[in-house]
């Protein structure tokens, strides 16, 4: 039997490097799309060392109408993963334009080549910052979206998916999966891949470990007079390789039931930062130095994700814990040779 054939756009990326990881496993053909402004071609490499498969790979700008179309003229894919896009929070605020369009427009782009292939499937890497503010820390699918959500980025999610919803209401072939990540952390258990941006980074994980390697002198912990359980923000960490997973079981499901299926992707519990620079200090049996500053402009104070949906629907749920991600994460740190690190 032929195998489905997917096309993987970031997938060179950390999330969706990760995930071509998990597709090739399961056994199905992947192929790549990344202009590789925020990763490096040595994941193929990587990805080649763990799965013993090298994907086709092809360095295109999502905003390059033509060679997309190129693409996807030269393939039959049945199915996209569409990880691509600018994800640093404070510089959509910087440059909204750059975002609305990479991120909106390189996804019309897609979209236009896939309706003009008949490739009517995708999953779409969206984001919990759709839901914007909410009553209550605890977000569920139902929720209200798209309201005071607080970055142009945060907002490029939310206009991707209300895209999706219309293309699939324009056209009874096509199906989408839209999967809001909460706070991805980790890396594959191989330390072979894991998160290693390009640009300064903003998440506190890739932080943490610039400050591991002596790259960043301290951690800055923004704000701890919050009202939580120890003054820190609180977020729903979730294993990068849970999070794959999930994606693989998305696209099962996909097969059948609404052409449109929202899934929240989260471990379901929330970590305050004192928590996290505890469990990788615990890991990596070193103190990790931070100091308190003041709070970031439009961080909240907490939430995390209600994954009953996805473990109903999907029977999918995460089984990773901090203290994996934590571990898997040294390792990667340990083994990645692009960051000079006292690890080594
Ligand atoms: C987590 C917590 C910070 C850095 C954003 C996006 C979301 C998703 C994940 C892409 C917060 C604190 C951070 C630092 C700190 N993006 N922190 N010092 O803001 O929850 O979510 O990233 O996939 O869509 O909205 O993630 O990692 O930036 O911050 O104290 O140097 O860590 O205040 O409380 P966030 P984050």
């Amino acid at each position: 039997m032929e195998k489905r054939k997917i096309l993987v756009t970031g997938g060179t990326g950390y999330i969706g490097s990760h995930t071509v990881v998990e597709l090739i496993e399961a056994g199905y053909e992947v192929e790549i799309l990344d202009n590789l402004y925020n990763s490096k071609l040595e994941v193929l490499d990587n990805i080649e060392k763990i799965t013993d498969t090298r994907p086709k790979f092809y360095q295109v700008d999502l905003c390059n109408k033509d060679a997309v179309e190129k693409v996807f003229a030269e393939n039959k894919f049945q199915t996209v993963m569409h990880f691509a896009g600018l994800k640093a929070v404070a510089e959509s605020v910087r440059e909204p334009l750059k975002y609305y369009e990479n991120n909106v427009g390189g996804t019309l782009n897609l979209l236009d080549a896939m309706l003009k292939n008949n490739v009517n499937e995708i999953i779409f890497s969206s984001s919990a910052t759709v839901y914007g503010v909410q009553e209550t820390p605890k977000y569920i699918e139902t929720m209200t979206t798209g309201i005071h959500i607080s970055s142009p980025y945060g907002k490029t999610k939310h206009m991707i998916e209300e895209i999706l919803k219309d293309v699939v209401t324009s056209n009874p072939e096509f199906r989408a999966s839209i999967l809001r990540y909460f706070n991805p952390i980790g890396a594959h258990r191989s330390g072979l891949i894991g998160e290693n941006p390009n640009d300064i980074p903003n998440n506190l994980m890739p932080i943490i470990m610039k400050v591991a390697t002596g790259e960043i002198p301290e951690l800055s912990v923004y704000g701890n007079d919050y009202d939580t359980l120890d003054g820190t923000c609180v977020r729903d960490y979730i294993h990068v390789v849970d999070l794959a997973k999930g994606h693989l079981k998305a696209m099962e499901k996909l097969e059948s039931g609404e052409r449109v299926q929202v899934y929240n992707l989260g471990a379901g519990n929330g970590v305050s930062v004192l928590e996290i620079v505890k469990a990788f200090s615990k890991a990596s049996k070193k103190a990790l130095p931070y100091k308190v500053v003041g709070r970031r402009d439009g961080d909240l104070a907490e939430f995390y994700a209600d994954p009953s949906r996805a473990e109903q629907d999907l029977g999918w749920k995460a089984e990773l814990t901090i203290e994996d991600a934590m571990a898997d994460t040294l390792r990667y740190l340990e083994s990645d040779d692009s960051t000079t690190n006292q690890y080594a």
